[in-house]
């Protein structure tokens, strides 16, 4: 399973790459704006960073929500860099926007999946992934998790090439789950990804380790 970074923070990022197993990163615009980024110029350039900081993909979400206006940006977001690809929000407008930015040979991540049915719409009109999200499922009484291996069980069934990227990981559970079910990637904040190296017996075992270690020196 690919592990992406859930984040628009530059530092975060440099830490996750330092490690040596990031494979990209997703932010959408909550995320940006966390980052107080604001303006044109400065969000492009903003972009440009993170796309130069990995080789895996970086998903960048469109601003807006009409056709025409999301196919725009989809094309100015994809001219950033060619490992930018482009987020569109799963509605009426967004799966028209996938398969004209499809056709124009851009590569999208349709966002803000709850359900089978907007996984499949969104792998029919041609984006090459999508994200539900499991902790706002989770959030609500349902199974993220379960969505997510619903979707990789489908897309399997009919050979269909969309990657699943779950989204809103929320602990480190979540993302050993994701694994267990076949999702493609998993997006998750640092804390998260890091949060996978605890375990007490590992802390209490190098802690010895260390104090005999020092009796040798
Ligand atoms: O990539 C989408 C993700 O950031 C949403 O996470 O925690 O806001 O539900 P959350």
């Amino acid at each position: 399973m690919k592990i992406f970074i859930d984040t628009a923070n530059l530092d975060q990022i440099k830490e996750a790459e330092s490690l040596g197993i990031l494979d990209g990163v997703t932010t959408n615009p909550s995320l940006m704006a966390k980052e107080g980024i604001s303006g044109k110029e400065a969000i492009r350039n903003h972009y440009l960073q993170i796309a130069k900081m990995v080789e895996g993909d970086v998903s960048a979400e469109v601003f807006s929500e009409k056709f025409e206006d999301m196919v725009k940006e989809g094309e100015e977001l994809a001219s950033i860099k060619s490992n930018i690809v482009v987020k569109i929000p799963c509605t009426k407008d967004g799966i028209k926007a996938i398969k004209a930015l499809k056709d124009k040979g851009i590569r999208t991540n349709c966002t803000l999946i709850f359900n089978i049915g907007q996984a499949m719409l969104a792998a029919k009109a041609g984006a090459s992934y999508v994200s539900p999200f499991i902790g706002r499922l989770d959030d609500i009484g349902d199974d993220g998790v379960a969505l997510i291996g619903d979707i990789v069980a489908i897309f399997k069934n009919y050979n269909v090439p969309t990657l699943v990227l779950a989204a809103s990981i929320r602990n480190n559970l979540h993302l050993i789950q994701c694994m267990q079910v076949g999702a493609d990637v998993a997006t998750a904040p640092l804390a998260q990804i890091l949060g996978l190296l605890k375990h007490p017996l590992t802390e209490s075992g190098l802690k010895t380790f260390m104090e005999d270690a020092s009796k040798m020196k």
